[in-house]
């Protein structure tokens, strides 16, 4: 069902310091900064060969990922996202399988304007799962 590995996301404590070590010591193709305030989110897009790194920093007053750089002061891996084809079906087929949905189970449209759904991480050997039709 999953397809390929769209993006990793880390979540960072300085958005210009993790962009120049990306950029500058792992020599990477790095984006401008983009501002999501629909998600609470700035983001910086890695562009590497087979897949995306999304570098995370919070944007606003009730960003969902303070919580994340409240515990994890030096920032860490947020979730990891896969790319499926039909998310509806996905979805079906997840709850069919006893796979929780986070929020309301309706699928939002995500960083990249494309429908996406987050998967429990519990459900996930503690890993948040991000997936998206693509
Ligand atoms: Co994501």
């Amino acid at each position: 069902m999953i397809g390929k590995l769209n993006h990793v996301a880390i979540v960072v404590p300085d958005l210009a310091a993790a962009t120049a070590k990306y950029r500058d010591t792992l020599g990477a193709e790095v984006s401008e900064p983009v501002d999501l305030p629909e998600h609470g989110v700035t983001t910086v897009f890695v562009m590497l060969p087979n897949t995306k790194i999304e570098l995370l920093h919070p944007l606003g007053e009730n960003s969902p990922i303070a919580k994340f750089l409240d515990k994890n002061t030096d920032g860490g891996i947020h979730h990891l996202c896969y790319e499926v084809e039909d998310i509806l079906a996905a979805r079906d087929k997840l709850v069919a399988e006893g796979v929780r949905i986070l929020g309301d189970g309706e699928p939002k449209i995500g960083a990249h304007g494309k429908p996406v759904l987050f998967l429990h991480p519990k459900d996930f050997f503690g890993t948040l799962i991000e997936i998206e039709e693509c």
